[in-house]
């Protein structure tokens, strides 16, 4: 059968909306804060609130076609099957259907719709472990809709369960998972080829997720009043199955940019492996590049966060372009027929914003193109000094063993090759590695917090002179830290920071929060403020790179207006925080925390005022 990708599209939303399903549409690719994950990495992650219980405002049943990020598969990019972005096509019920629609729409949509061979369909299903039942209720109900048994498999937790994995992912919805799959080809590789063989004939096409628990620990947790249903079938893979296809680059969203690419650079993206990798790693950064900027939360290139992976995304892009020998300045071009020709329909936003994605893809390019050249150069210098020093130890001892050492790019070298040529360090890896090299990372981390140190040292002279804080502002510091904590399990998730002030009375809070807040609520934060107060938690200090910082969930407010190093203070289990100010040492310290005044601040921010008695 030969559907379209625009075809497949309307088939999925269709399908489900026809089963009382309303369309949400798809949200910003950036993760939303609250999760400590960067980017959207799953259609139900925006859904969080509504599967723990909350009423969507659209209903029960819900249906979307999602993009997703997963930054995990960017070294992996080039071969045929992986992608950066990709989009998740999803279903849920919140609490309404469960097993039996679920088994049956999933079999109906694979085989009627898409035309997939149910005597082929092949279905796993979650063995059981002492913190959750075997699903045998689901393995009983694919066989009535039509799976053959011999094609329904029960695997562990490893394979059969789906969570959010992480930090933030304490809280969140999760359960047993039934994982569909289907045969690329017909020819076993005759030793056991079914769904558990690596040959690459089985790959897995999508799951529905029967979310029923809460993850309130690891491997802990507790069952949730609703039984939810969340559904993810990979977009990419499917259509590249519907369509016979065993390459992913081949399915209709990137033939325009391959042949695009094949026109300007003379090379044949079936003939020649070397620069078909390279067509990929383009192909696939540059979608994925075009959809943050293009994206409505619009992501730029920068030295942290999502816009330092753009900005990899980016250069990454930039030196495949000029391995298969094409002026980087077209994938500006490739950008274009995205949004023109390939994501037109799906992604009005997209064609809104194109100027503006155009302008800033051609903004970065010129930017790297400043330094590459000479970047270049100078990563070639640092391997023949590799090379020059091996031969001199041969030339003097006819015995030399040479050793891992002299295949290493040192930290220093590569942190040189960031900092003056604007190479990501992952790009100096990459190119250490396709000739043999490798960079020594921890001395390149080292370098870099070295180099961070001085950088902040010279500004904390600069800055010296200026009004040092007393023990009240230090109290008060770590104070606000407990109440941040306080807020965001009584109000929820979503009261973040808008703003602090403090002086040696008092502190000052302002907060997102749709409401005035309760008396309840009031004595709830004051209570909880109290107890840690009263649990005198050690506080303590580390000073990491702002990415890290974000990377393991540390609290931050404006994080482009930090320094490229920061100090994140945790308290216990209570608190994680990315700050300058200073802290006491133990919450013990604090006295006794009282709010005196909560009001509105401006439209759906409040403001706390407290004291410390
Ligand atoms: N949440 C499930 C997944 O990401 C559907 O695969």
């Amino acid at each position: 059968m030969h559907i379209t990708s625009k075809e497949l599209r309307r088939l999925w939303l269709d399908f489900y909306k026809e089963r009382g399903h309303v369309d949400i549409g798809a949200v910003s690719l950036i993760g939303d804060g609250q999760t400590g994950v960067m980017f959207n990495v799953a259609g139900m992650q925006p859904l969080m609130p509504y599967l723990l219980g909350k009423k969507h405002p659209l209903g029960k049943r819900l249906c979307n076609v999602q993009g997703c990020i997963r930054t995990i598969d960017i070294d992996s990019v080039g071969d045929e099957s992986h992608f950066t972005f990709f989009e998740m096509m999803g279903n849920w019920s919140l609490g309404d259907y469960f097993k039996k629609e679920k088994t049956q729409w999933s079999f109906d949509f694979l085989t009627k719709k898409l035309g997939l061979d149910k005597d082929k369909l092949c279905a796993s299903v979650f063995e059981g472990d002492k913190n959750a039942p075997k699903d045998d209720e689901t393995a009983q109900l694919l066989q009535q809709v039509g799976i053959k048994k011999e094609n329904i498999y029960y695997l562990p937790k490893k394979d059969n369960w789906w969570e959010l994995e992480g930090e933030g992912s304490i809280g969140t919805p999760c359960g047993p998972d039934n994982e569909w799959f289907y045969p690329l080809h017909d020819k076993s590789c005759g030793k056991n080829c079914d769904i558990n063989c690596n040959c690459g004939r089985y790959v897995e096409i999508g799951n529905d997720v029967y979310m029923q628990y809460k993850k309130i620990g690891n491997d802990k947790y507790e069952e949730l009043k609703n039984k939810n249903v969340d559904t993810g079938f990979g977009f990419e893979r499917l259509l590249m199955y519907i369509n016979g296809l065993t390459d992913g680059y081949k399915i209709d969203v990137f033939l325009p940019i391959i042949e695009y690419l094949e026109k300007i650079s003379g090379y044949s993206y079936d003939k020649d492996a070397e620069h078909r990798k390279s067509m990929r790693i383009i192909a696939d950064h540059m979608r994925t590049s075009t959809m943050l900027i293009g994206d409505v939360k619009g992501v730029l290139p920068s030295n942290v966060g999502a816009g330092y992976i753009l900005r990899r995304l980016l250069r990454r892009a930039i030196r495949h372009a000029r391995k298969i020998g094409i002026e980087s300045i077209n994938l500006v071009n490739v950008a274009e027929i995205y949004i023109d020709k390939v994501y037109n329909d799906s992604y009005p936003l997209l064609v809104e914003k194109k100027d503006y994605v155009l302008n800033n893809i051609k903004i970065e390019i010129e930017k790297f193109n400043k330094t590459i050249e000479t970047g270049l150069k100078e990563f070639d210098k640092v391997i023949s000094g590799l090379k020059r020093k091996v031969e001199f130890m041969q030339k003097s001892n006819p015995n030399y063993v040479s050793t891992k050492e002299d295949k290493t790019i040192s930290g220093k070298s590569a942190f040189r090759l960031y900092d003056t040529y604007g190479f990501p360090i992952e790009m100096t890896i990459e190119m250490a590695q396709e000739i043999g090299y490798d960079v020594d990372e921890d001395g390149y981390k080292e370098a870099f917090m070295h180099h961070q140190e001085l950088a902040r040292n010279a500004s904390a002279i600069a800055k010296s002179g200026l009004a040092s804080e007393g023990e009240m502002e230090t109290k008060y510091h770590t104070a606000t830290h407990l109440l941040n904590a306080a807020l965001k399990q009584v109000i929820g998730p979503s009261s973040h920071q808008m703003g602090s002030n403090i002086n040696s009375e008092r502190l000052r809070f302002d907060f997102a929060c749709d409401h005035k807040m309760s008396e309840d609520e009031i004595n709830r934060v004051e209570g909880l403020v109290n107890k840690w107060i009263d649990q005198d938690i050690e506080v303590t200090k580390e000073i990491m790179p702002k990415q890290r910082a974000v990377d393991i969930g540390a609290e931050h407010q404006f994080i482009e207006r930090y320094p490229d190093v920061v100090s994140v203070f945790t308290i216990g289990g209570v608190s994680k925080e990315i700050c300058s100010g200073p802290h006491v040492n133990r919450t013990g310290e604090l006295g006794k925390f009282k709010i005196t005044k909560e009001e509105a601040s401006s439209s759906g921010v409040r403001r706390i005022k407290a004291i410390l008695k």
